[in-house]
């Protein structure tokens, strides 16, 4: 039987200028040129400056880019924000929404990101959501009907799952003083989310790639995706060093007997 194919990527957040990015992806490209693009999906999300220069490089090591945060109007009086026209011309071709920075730091709502998902879907991009409880969330037993809700009003333009990833990423594991989710904690969660999909998209629901991120280190990726229905890992700092995430991307292979 084929393998499925994995999802490995990063989102840069707020660092990495137009020359680190380059250099980044240049390295990150030059160091898994002999990974298949067709076994791995291999990803980098920068910041909005360095996209345009960035574009040419990824394409060529075929590493697929995408934008941390969109609009969901084409253009209008809305300073500040970045249109999806403007994200295809400089060659995008994901848009992450939701990321718990921007509903949690932002003061992004499920209604906003509802907008933008359909926004993303018009437009043709792919749309990685990310969604996740809160420790406080996790801690009163509401995981599982937060992830409902995310997903619910996330998603209630879309009638067909193409071109949608999700990520499902607990607040409480991402960045420095987060912990990590244990791989069997993961995969309930990762679950439940299939569950709900397959509740509004029905069989096809089983093609959605399904992502775990937070603090996803060398030392975790192998057990998280080994789980059932974690078919990709979305990294943040154990990623920013292009050695660092290609040794991640070889342990996966190799774990899953990729290669
Ligand atoms: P982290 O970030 O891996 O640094 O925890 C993950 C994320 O924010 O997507």
């Amino acid at each position: 039987m084929e393998q499925k194919k994995i999802y490995l990527g990063t989102n840069t957040k707020m660092y990495k200028n137009i020359t680190q990015t380059v250099e980044y992806l240049e390295r990150l490209g030059t160091l898994t040129a002999d990974v298949s693009r067709q076994t791995v999906e291999l990803f980098v999300i920068p910041s909005f400056t360095t996209l345009q220069a960035a574009n040419p490089v990824a394409q060529r090591y075929g590493i697929t880019l995408g934008a941390q945060n969109m609009c969901w109007e084409d253009e209008g009086q809305f300073t500040g924000e970045i249109s999806p026209l403007m994200l295809q011309e400089v060659g995008v071709r994901i848009v992450e929404l939701g990321h718990s920075e921007r509903r949690h730091v932002l003061g992004e709502t499920d209604g906003m990101i509802r907008r933008k998902v359909a926004c993303a879907r018009r437009h043709g991009f792919t749309t990685l959501l990310c969604i996740g409880e809160t420790q406080e969330e996790k801690a009163r037993g509401a995981s599982e009907q937060v992830l409902r809700t995310q997903l619910e009003i996330g998603l209630a333009e879309l009638e067909t799952p193409q071109n949608l990833w999700i990520a499902y990423e607990p607040v409480w594991a991402i960045g420095v003083n987060g912990r990590p989710a244990s791989a069997t904690y993961a995969a309930q969660m990762h679950a439940a989310i299939r569950r709900i999909l397959r509740e509004k998209f029905g069989a096809s629901a089983e093609e959605i790639p399904l992502l775990y991120g937070g603090s996803v280190c060398r030392e975790n990726a192998c057990e998280l995706i080994c789980q059932p229905d974690i078919d990709g890992l979305f990294i943040g700092r154990s990623a920013w060093n292009a050695e660092a995430f290609q040794q991640i991307i070889e342990d996966v292979l190799r774990q899953t007997g990729r290669k």
